[in-house]
């Protein structure tokens, strides 16, 4: 079973409903966004997360920033109110490429119909909002099951896979990416063994992706971060695979914190890394890495571990939420539109073209 992380309910006047993920694995509790205020709330505090996930939920924002309008509102002022909603989500969280290109894909659809469509009214407007929101949807429960099939073929029978963070269906609307290659490979009837770091400080992978895995019947451990590279050592691990929250030109690319880690790790083996992302991870705007901001987070995420304090009063603490991996490091990126091997600016221009 694939867990369905997002689902729009009715029509213009509808709501978005949400896997709560803050609360996995201990509950699985939908949560409702009926105003854009909440869904704003859900992506900063993590009830939906990972890449595509957020990036989804932000398109159907601007359904819930529409459905603010007041009933006189044309067009121009719809459309002023759409630009202005989308500045507001985009503060949400600063890594994930995915939240400014559908938020940028929504605005540009709804500045487009008005322009095209002289008898556009803020019935039909709202419309064509929540249509391109559920075109982005449809989008990526179908990148999602090419990732996966493009992927399988890098799990070799009874091989172990290491994974890090949570890039399985509740980081996005379909089964995932890096769990969608595990997905496809379980579908061909692979045996494999995946282990999940738990990835402090937050622990999507301890609570969300051993969840996951163990829904859908694939052979699971948890282990904390810091032991993933004496599995290694004892020759335990076949492949690296994750996801990605945002893939510069050349081929660096931001995932959770650890994952830089994990890619030194796997070149010193000479074990192969993979990043399974969609092309809306891509951001071919900048160059390289190091333009990618990276988002800082509370330094209570450190502190506590749950409700217990783990720190002395007063420490210092550092809490990036991402790192970059150099495309160097990278054995494969794997897109819904196929594998692009040892990634550089030219082989991803090209993949794209
Ligand atoms: O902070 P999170 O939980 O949103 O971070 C998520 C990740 O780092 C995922 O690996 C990434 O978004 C890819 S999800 C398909």
């Amino acid at each position: 079973m694939i867990a369905q992380t997002l689902k729009w309910i009715g029509g213009v006047d509808g709501f978005l409903e949400l896997i709560d993920q803050r609360r996995l694995p201990a509950e699985l509790v939908r949560l409702q966004c009926a105003d854009i205020g909440q869904l704003y709330e859900a992506i900063k505090t993590l009830a939906v997360r990972g890449a595509p996930a957020i990036g989804v939920a932000a398109g159907y924002g601007l359904s819930l920033a529409m459905q603010q309008l007041k009933p006189s509102a044309d067009t121009a002022e719809a459309i002023a109110h759409l630009e202005k909603s989308a500045e507001y989500l985009a503060q949400s969280r600063p890594t994930a490429v995915n939240l400014f290109w559908a938020l940028e894909r929504v605005k540009n659809h709804a500045q487009t119909f008005v322009s095209e469509n002289q008898n556009a009214t803020q019935t039909s407007l709202r419309e064509a909002v929540l249509a391109e929101a559920n075109g982005i949807y449809a989008e990526d429960v179908d990148m999602c099951r090419r990732i996966g099939e493009n992927g399988q073929k890098f799990i070799k029978n009874g091989a172990g896979i290491l994974t890090h963070c949570n890039a399985g269906a509740l980081a996005t609307a379909g089964q995932g990416t890096a769990l969608s290659v595990m997905f496809e490979a379980q579908r061909k009837g692979k045996k494999f063994k995946v282990y999940a770091d738990e990835t402090r400080p937050l622990l999507q992978g301890a609570r969300l992706t051993a969840w996951e895995l163990k829904q859908a019947g694939i052979d699971v451990v948890l282990i904390c971060d810091n032991m993933a590279g004496w599995l290694m050592k004892q020759g335990q691990i076949g492949a690296v695979i994750t996801g990605a929250d945002r893939i510069a030109a050349n081929g660096d690319a931001a995932n959770k914190i650890g994952t830089y880690s994990l890619s030194i790790l796997a070149g010193n083996h000479s074990i192969p890394f993979y990043i399974a992302a969609p092309s809306s991870t891509f951001d071919l705007s900048i160059k390289s890495g190091g333009q990618i901001p990276i988002e800082q987070r509370d330094a209570d995420e450190v502190r506590f571990f749950g409700d217990r304090k783990i720190a002395p009063d007063g420490v210092d603490i550092y809490n990036p939420a991402f790192d970059v991996t150099d495309a160097e490091n990278i054995t494969a990126i794997i897109t819904e539109k196929g594998v692009i091997e040892s990634p550089s600016t030219e082989k991803i221009a090209e993949h794209f073209k």
